[in-house]
């Protein structure tokens, strides 16, 4: 199964050059928390950004996607990844955490079955946002309030009948 995690403001923004556009502790600590010994998934861009930072991550696996085919992410244990066929291959024995950024989430969410996101009260300025979905095809399941500016939302896709 696919789930995406993702933080975004009031007009969806997610990244501005290539960084998050908020330093909020609180949605870092969910983060880390919702991804502890999952299999998690990003772009290569999003990975360049993380790269220095991963040894923090207690996941399980990162799988990079990148259509380039000599790629080198300089670590052994990166997974790469160079065509959604794989990732959705791979969905169906391990289920995968979405990372991001805007292009990864724009290509998956319409396979994905959950998402856990962090509406971030405010307009930030920025880049890169995450994709426009109907959220009629999504239920929601649990709300859990961080701080007075992040609120996470667990959401799972509605069957079609
Ligand atoms: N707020 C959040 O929750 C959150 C989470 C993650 C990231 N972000 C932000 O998102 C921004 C980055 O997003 P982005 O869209 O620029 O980059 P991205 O989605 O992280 O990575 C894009 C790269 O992924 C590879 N790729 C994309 N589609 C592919 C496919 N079908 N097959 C194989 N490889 C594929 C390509 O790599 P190659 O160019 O190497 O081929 C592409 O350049 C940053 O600002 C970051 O901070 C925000």
């Amino acid at each position: 199964m696919l789930k995406i995690i993702a933080a975004h403001d009031n007009e969806f923004l997610i990244g501005n050059k290539n960084k998050l556009p908020w330093n909020i502790k609180e949605d870092i600590e969910h983060f880390h928390k919702e991804i502890e010994g999952k299999v998690i998934l990003m772009g290569r861009i999003t990975y360049e950004s993380i790269k220095n930072i991963k040894n923090n991550f207690k996941v399980k696996k990162i799988i990079v996607m990148t259509k380039n085919l000599n790629y080198d992410p300089k670590d052994s244990d990166i997974l790469i990844f160079h065509k959604i066929i794989d990732v959705l291959q791979y969905s169906e024995k391990e289920d995968i955490y979405i990372c991001g950024g805007s292009e990864i989430y724009e290509q998956l969410l319409p396979y994905t079955k959950e998402m856990i996101i962090t509406e971030i009260k405010g307009i930030y300025e920025g880049d890169s946002y995450f994709p426009l979905y109907d959220n009629k095809e999504f239920k929601l399941i649990k709300e859990k309030k961080l701080s007075d500016q992040a609120i996470v939302k667990y959401l799972s896709r509605i069957k079609k009948k």
